[in-house]
């Protein structure tokens, strides 16, 4: 990929941003894999604040991701995997875009600067857990030079999914 990617800011999440992350993810294509449903206001309040306690602990988290005009355009970033399943303790890299801005390259610059912030810490290796049909989270995956490192099968869902490694 030698397209200049795209102008993207990170910061932590406030509790408006809840607001925001609700009404940008009320939409059946960004939630096709978190369950279909649109969730709740008071799950992006939960959040949101969960991530303000990662960053201050942790010195990282899922930022807020803001274009170029300083807008609110969803979330990428970095916070413990916290399932008692899977790679319990590790860190997960995460992200997930409104609709209209998908296909332009936002995630793939956020993730890259995630990438360098995370590395900053200290932290040796991260984590992405996908499901198995969502192509253009794997394509992320990819970009980032991520290797497929197990596959499982989801515990409520029952879906398969994809663990994908990356060393820092
Ligand atoms: C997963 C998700 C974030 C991917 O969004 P995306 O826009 O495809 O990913 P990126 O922001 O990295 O952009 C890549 C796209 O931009 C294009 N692009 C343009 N310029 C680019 C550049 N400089 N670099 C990389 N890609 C560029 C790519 O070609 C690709 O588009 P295409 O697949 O249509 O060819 C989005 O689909 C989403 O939010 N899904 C719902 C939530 C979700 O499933 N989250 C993941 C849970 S594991």
């Amino acid at each position: 990929m030698n397209r200049a990617l795209p102008a993207v800011r990170l910061r932590v999440p406030t509790h408006e941003d809840a607001v925001v992350w609700h009404r940008i993810f009320d939409d059946p294509d960004v939630m096709e894999f978190h369950g279909g449903a649109s969730a709740e206001l008071s799950v992006y309040e939960e959040l949101t604040a969960r991530q303000r306690r990662h960053d201050a602990q942790l010195g990282f988290c899922l930022w807020s991701m803001l274009d170029e005009s300083g807008r609110v355009i969803g979330f990428t970033g970095a916070q413990p995997w916290e399932n008692d399943w899977g790679p319990t303790g590790e860190i997960e890299i995460g992200w997930r875009l409104a609709r209209e801005h998908w296909g332009k390259g936002y995630v793939t610059a956020a993730a890259v600067e995630t990438l360098e912030r995370v590395r900053a810490t200290g932290l040796k290796g991260v984590v992405a857990m996908v499901d198995a049909g969502n192509s253009r989270s794997i394509a992320v995956t990819r970009r980032l030079g991520m290797r497929l490192a197990e596959t499982f099968t989801a515990p409520v869902s029952r879906r398969e999914g994809h663990c994908y490694r990356l060393d820092l």
